[in-house]
C-alpha cells in the first residue's frame, strides 16, 4: 500500500495530481466525465476583480507538438464566481485551489483577499505569469522587485496557503523563484506557458488573432522540467509541476526533478479523464516499486555528475 498523500505548507492533498489553472473551468465543467473529487485538487481559471471578455477570437489553436492559447483571462469576476461558481464546489471532497489575477498590486491583493474570505477556498494560486494581457500577468512574474511586491501584497490579506505560478519565460527563473519565497510564498507552481506563434501560410495571418500566444503540451515538458529542477536547487519550499504531463510517466519525471505535486493541463482537452489515468498510474509505479509514501520521490533524481 502506497500513501499518495502530500504536504503543501499547510495543505494536504489525497493524491499529487491537480488539474491545472484555466484548463479544467471552474471546475463544474468536468463533473459529467467523472468524479472530480478523485483528484488531489482542482485548480479554477483565472478570476479577476472585473469580469474580463478576454482576447478575440481566434484565441486556441493546435500545433504539432502542443497547443497555443490566447485566452486574455476571461473570466465572470469575482463577485459572480464567490456567488455562483464556488458554492457549486460545496459537495466536492477535493481540495479547491482558487487561481487569481489582477492588473496593479492592489487588485492583485483585493481579489485575492476577497477570494480567502470564502470557506470552499483551500487555497491561493496567485498568477503573476499570463503571457496573454497588457497589465499584470508577465510584467509582474518576469522581474523580481514586482514578484516581491505583489506576493507581499498577496501574503498581507490571506492566511490561507499561498502558492504562486511562474512563468519559464525569464532568463534565470531562480531569481524570480527566491523574490515569490521571500515574500511569503508557500509554494511555487512552475511553469506557465511559453510565450509563442503559429502562422497561417495561405492567410498570412497569426493562428492567434493576437499573434504572439502561449506555448503548452508535450513540446514544453523538457523546459518545466528543467525550470522545476533549477527551482529545486534553491528552495526547499513545495514545487508544483506542470508544463506538458500527457501521462503518468511524465508525473514521475516532474516529481524526480523536485516537484513534491503536478497539475494536469493540455492533457484536459485531449482526454477529460486523463488526471485520473495519471493518479492510478502514479499509484501503480509506487506499489510496484515498493514506495511506501509518495513524498519519498520528491527531488529523488540521481544527482547529476
Ligand atoms: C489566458 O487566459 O490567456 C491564459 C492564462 C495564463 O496563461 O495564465
Amino acid at each position: 500500500m502506497s500513501d499518495m498523500k502530500v504536504q503543501i505548507g499547510s495543505l494536504v492533498l489525497k493524491n499529487p495530481v491537480m488539474t491545472a489553472s484555466g484548463t479544467f473551468g471552474y471546475g463544474t465543467e468536468y463533473m459529467d466525465f467523472f468524479d472530480v473529487s478523485l483528484l488531489g485538487a482542482i485548480v479554477t481559471k483565472t478570476v479577476t476583480l472585473e469580469p474580463r471578455y478576454g482576447n478575440p477570437l481566434p484565441r486556441i489553436a493546435e500545433t504539432p507538438s502542443g497547443m497555443l492559447n490566447s485566452i486574455g483571462l476571461a473570466n465572470v469576476g469575482i463577485k459572480r464566481f464567490l456567488s455562483e461558481k464556488l458554492p457549486a464546489l460545496s459537495t466536492l471532497d477535493t481540495k479547491v485551489i482558487v487561481n487569481v489575477a489582477g492588473h496593479d498590486i492592489d487588485s492583485y491583493a483585493e481579489v485575492c483577499r476577497l477570494a480567502s474570505e470564502h470557506p470552499r477556498t483551500d487555497a491561493i494560486e496567485l498568477n503573476i505569469s499570463c503571457p496573454n494581457v497588457r497589465q499584470g500577468g508577465l510584467a509582474f512574474g518576469t522581474d523580481a522587485v514586482f514578484t516581491a511586491q505583489v506576493v507581499a501584497a498577496a501574503r498581507a490579506v490571506t492566511d490561507k496557503p499561498l502558492i504562486v505560478k511562474l512563468t519559464p519565460n525569464v532568463t534565470d527563473i531562480g531569481d524570480v523563484a527566491m523574490a515569490a519565497v521571500n515574500a511569503g510564498a508557500d509554494a511555487l507552481s512552475l511553469i506557465n506557458t511559453l510565450l509563442g506563434m503559429g502562422i497561417d501560410i495561405h492567410s498570412r495571418r497569426p493562428l492567434i488573432a493576437r499573434g504572439l500566444a502561449g506555448l503548452s503540451g508535450p513540446a514544453v515538458k523538457p523546459v518545466a522540467l528543467g525550470k522545476v529542477y533549477q527551482v529545486a536547487q534553491k528552495t526547499d519550499v513545495p514545487i508544483i509541476g506542470l508544463g506538458g504531463i500527457m501521462c503518468w510517466e511524465d508525473a514521475i519525471e516532474f516529481f524526480l526533478a523536485g516537484a513534491c505535486a503536478v497539475q494536469i493541463g493540455t492533457l484536459n482537452f485531449v482526454d477529460p479523464q486523463g488526471a485520473l489515468k495519471v493518479i492510478s498510474g502514479i499509484d501503480t509505479y509506487a506499489k510496484e516499486h515498493n514506495i511506501s509514501s509518495i513524498s519519498e520521490l520528491t527531488g529523488a533524481m540521481i544527482a547529476p555528475e
